[in-house]
């Protein structure tokens, strides 16, 4: 773990991400259609087309640095949409997908935050530098299924370890995984309805959207001496007290603001 006061990137990482990714697809599937157009694959199945497409999107996204777990989603994403169209599955294995999705993910249009988790290194350099402290309440506002909560739980019995999420399929999985870890608690709700008062460490991984007004809200109602952890994305116009450089294969920052005076 590397301590520095310097956020070096800012809190569009994950975002400008996503729309290269798009823009790959698009690109290599507009370069695909052209090409057809203009006869290239005559007679071609569709299956070899759209692996022509995977291949054109895969080498774009190397071309435009996105992080390499797109890789495989640039490759296979129109080879897959050809061959579930070949299946004839019943339309109500699309409908139960769809269904799954928006019970993961379907919180998102409300909130603008979707569900990543935070990994093992992170949660470990977190652990690294709040120390071994006797007593500690922390809560993980947008806590997912649960990953870090579990993780902060089994490594610091002695603290009392709290999350709440507002997806109830996350929240479902989050449950049963601290099912036997008595000091944490698992909530479903919205954050912001959450009174944020008796906590000594507030930790949160959500999107550029929320930040300034968690910052405020952070403010208003944490003690002086608390902290509010963001994990990669910065308070807008607010230079973090510490920024931690988790060293893992996302690259991941963790934000970290120490609660002044009021
Ligand atoms: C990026 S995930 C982080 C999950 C977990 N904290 C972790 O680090 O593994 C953000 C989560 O916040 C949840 N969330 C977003 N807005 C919320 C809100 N207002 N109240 C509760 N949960 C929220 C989302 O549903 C999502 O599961």
């Amino acid at each position: 773990m590397r301590k520095s006061t310097d956020p070096r990137r800012g809190s569009g990482r994950h975002s400008l991400a996503t729309i290269r990714a798009i823009l790959a697809q698009i690109l290599a599937l507009a370069t695909v259609m052209v090409a057809g157009h203009h006869g290239l694959f005559a007679a071609w199945p569709l299956w070899r087309i759209a692996g022509v497409e995977g291949a054109l999107a895969l080498i774009l996204a190397i071309w435009m640095h996105l992080p390499r777990w797109w890789w495989p989603l640039e490759l296979l994403f129109v080879p897959a949409v050809v061959m579930a169209s070949t299946l004839e599955l019943s339309p109500w294995w699309y409908a139960a997908a769809l269904a799954l999705l928006l019970a993961i993910y379907g919180a998102v249009f409300r909130t603008g935050v979707p569900l990543y988790l935070s990994n093992a290194v992170t949660a470990d350099t977190l652990l690294q530098w709040w120390g071994e402290r006797r007593k500690s309440r922390v809560l993980d506002i947008g806590s997912g299924t649960g990953t870090l909560v579990r993780h902060l739980a089994c490594a610091r019995p002695h603290w009392e370890v709290d999350g709440i999420e507002i997806a109830w399929l996350p929240w479902l999985v989050s449950r049963w995984r601290c099912r036997r870890l008595r000091h944490a608690y698992l909530k479903r709700g919205n954050f912001w309805q959450q009174s944020l008062t008796d906590y000594d460490l507030v930790y949160a991984f959500l999107s550029p959207v929320p930040m300034a007004e968690l910052w405020q809200r952070a403010r208003a109602q944490m003690r002086e001496g608390s902290w509010l952890v963001s994990n990669s994305f910065i308070v807008p116009d607010r230079a973090p007290d510490q920024m931690l450089v988790v060293g893992d294969h996302r690259d991941t920052r963790l934000y970290c603001y120490r609660i002044g005076p009021r």
